[in-house]
Parts: C-alpha cells; structure tokens; sequence
C-alpha cells in the first residue's frame, strides 16, 4: 500500500503541455489554407518551442524537426526545459499534417508526448513503419503477420457483423494499392486520407468510432506519438519498421534494429507515466480546428496521463491580443 504522502496525486505535465500544443495549432492555423506548408510548418515550431520553454523539466528531443543541422529548433536531441525534475523524452510534431494545413483540409494537428527518460523508441534512420491499430475490443487479433482481409473478417466476427460492416482507414498512397484492392474484393471498405495517420490512429482506437482500423506505411515519429496516446487511450498499435530502399535498410541493420520485429504500443513508448497533449488545428473527426471569434480564438485539445489514464478534452478561449502582448508583440500566437 502506498503510504498516505505517496498517494498524494503529482504534477500532471499533461496540463501544461496542452499550453504547448494550444499555442502551436493557434500559430498554424494562421496558415490554414494558404498554401504555404512550410511557413505553416515553422509558425508551429515557433509557438510550441517558445511555451515548451516554459515547462519546468530536463527534457531531451527524441523525436523532433530532423537532425540539427536541418532543424534550428526541437531538433533530435536537442535539451528542452530547465533541467529541473522530471527528466523526459520528448517527441513533438508542432505540425502534424502539414498538406492538411496548407490546403484547408481536416485532421491537422499540433501534437506532443513526454514520458520516462529512454522509455520512447528511437527510429535512427527508419523514416517509416507498417502500422496497424484498433480499439482494446479487437486489440488482441492484431497481427502484421496475417493478411489483413483475414484480421477484417476476425474483427467483423468479434463485432458481431459481416466484413461489410468494417471500416478501415488507410493513407492515399501508390504503396498501399495492392492492400486497398484486397480489402475492397474482400468486401470491407475504405476511408481513404491524404495525409494524418496520428489523427486516423486516435480515430480507430476510439469508442463509438466508425472506422474499425487503422492500416499501412507511414511516419515512424507519428507511431510513437499514436502510441504515446494509446497508453492513456487504450486499444493497440503495431508496428515493423519499413526501409524505403537498400541504403536504409543497411543503416538500419548497421545500427543495430531488427527489421522483422513487431513493435507493440508498449515497445514504441514502454514509460509507466507518459504524457499526450493534441491540439486541432483544422477540424477533423477527433478534434475541433481552431476558430476565430473577432479578437479571440478557441481550440480543442485531448489531453491525457498515462498513470492515472485520464483522458481530458479541453476546450480553450483564448483572447489574440494578450498572447500577443505576452509574446512580446511577436504574432507567435496567430
Ligand atoms: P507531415 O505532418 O510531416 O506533413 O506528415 C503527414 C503524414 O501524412 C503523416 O501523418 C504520415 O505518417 C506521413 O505523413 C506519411 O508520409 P508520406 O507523406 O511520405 O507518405
């Protein structure tokens, strides 16, 4: 039994980081539909680095912008916080739909997770995976080792459907079309997107969904992120690493990564205390994009902890002109 001090709750860093992600989707929304990704882009890095300053922690970057070289800020490794308690891994994507943003379409989002120091998983050079999640109901019969039309038929059964009832979401690329055509002639349909596989992946985990799951080649940062969220979430994510072509693939074995391993929810972000904050930035089937309101703005955000496994959705007002005077005049906050 944990004695009377050891049961006091703690600091949730979830609650401050939703200032982070808030902040980030607040600079991107600025971008919404301009078709500028990249300035999109660096308005969130801006934003979410200037506020990531403030939270009191010894941070360091494991999934960030790139390499330093390429990122001036929130790059790999880079040292975030005061170094006080708790030291944490960091994975952040200020923008996570950058096509999204840049082109008024949903599902963007401003996304972050902390956990544990060493506890996120590492991708070196792999850029990225095959993934496939579900809610907790069907978690077990995910397997990236049985044709997927096999595991749509199990999730139907367990369900109490027919194969026609599933649903899953898929990324719109030329990579996925042998897949795309099986699920079809199997009878199962599809949600095609173009872009926000963390998005798609909070989407098929969740309750009441109407996508059964997620499938395909994505971002290896954004299945670390996804199973950041599924910690508190539940449900299941796997993973297997997916070189794009040789010169990968041999960077990868050089460093020493196992390319045929399945990596569960658990091995991408094994922490016992992991920290997910979201924000909307344009409107989707999880999140509420930013709006403006004359001078102010509101956002939504699904904010979690781990240990304790509360999920929180916060929705936020927000007044323009005073982010602005706290940001020192600097239009950081949109
Ligand atoms: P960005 O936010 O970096 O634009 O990534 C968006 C995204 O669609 C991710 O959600 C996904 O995992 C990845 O890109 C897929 O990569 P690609 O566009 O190279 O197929």
């Amino acid at each position: 039994m944990p004695s009377p001090d050891q049961a006091k709750p703690d600091r949730n860093l979830a609650l401050e980081l939703v200032r982070v992600t808030e902040a980030a989707a607040l600079a991107a929304a600025r971008w919404v539909g301009r078709g500028d990704k990249i300035a999109a882009d660096g308005a969130a890095v801006d934003a979410m680095r200037f506020v990531l300053d403030s939270v009191a922690m010894d941070g360091v970057v494991v999934i960030g912008e790139g390499e330093k070289d390429e990122a001036p800020m929130l790059f790999n490794g880079e040292d975030i916080g005061d170094g006080s308690p708790p030291q944490v891994d960091i994975a952040v994507d200020p923008l996570e739909g950058t096509r999204l943003c840049a082109l008024g379409m949903p599902s963007a989002l401003a996304v972050i997770a902390l956990a544990e120091r060493g506890s996120m998983f590492d991708p070196g050079p792999c850029v990225y995976m095959e993934k496939l999640a579900g809610g907790e109901d069907i978690a077990d019969l995910l397997d990236l080792d049985r044709p997927l039309v096999e595991t749509c038929k199990l999730v139907a059964e367990r369900r109490g459907g027919s194969i026609g009832d599933v649903i899953v979401v898929v990324l719109d690329r030329p990579r996925h079309e042998e897949q795309i055509r099986e699920i079809r002639e199997a009878g199962a349909r599809i949600r095609l997107i173009t872009d926000g596989d963390v998005s798609a992946a909070l989407l098929a985990v969740s309750e009441r969904s109407p996508v059964d799951l997620l499938w395909g080649i994505g971002g290896t940062p954004e299945g670390v992120l996804s199973a950041a969220a599924l910690k508190s979430m539940g449900g299941q994510l796997l993973g297997r690493l997916w070189p794009r072509n040789d010169e990968e693939r041999n960077a990868a074995i050089d460093a020493g990564y196992d390319l045929d391993r399945i990596l569960t929810a658990d091995d991408l972000c094994s922490g016992e205390d992991v920290f997910f904050s979201a924000t909307g930035v344009t409107d989707g089937d999880v999140l509420q994009g930013v709006r403006y309101r004359g001078k102010g703005a509101t956002t939504e955000s699904l904010v979690m902890r781990s240990r304790s496994g509360t999920v929180r959705r916060i929705q936020a007002t927000h007044d323009r002109s005073k982010l602005r005077e706290i940001a020192g005049g600097v239009e950081r906050y949109g």
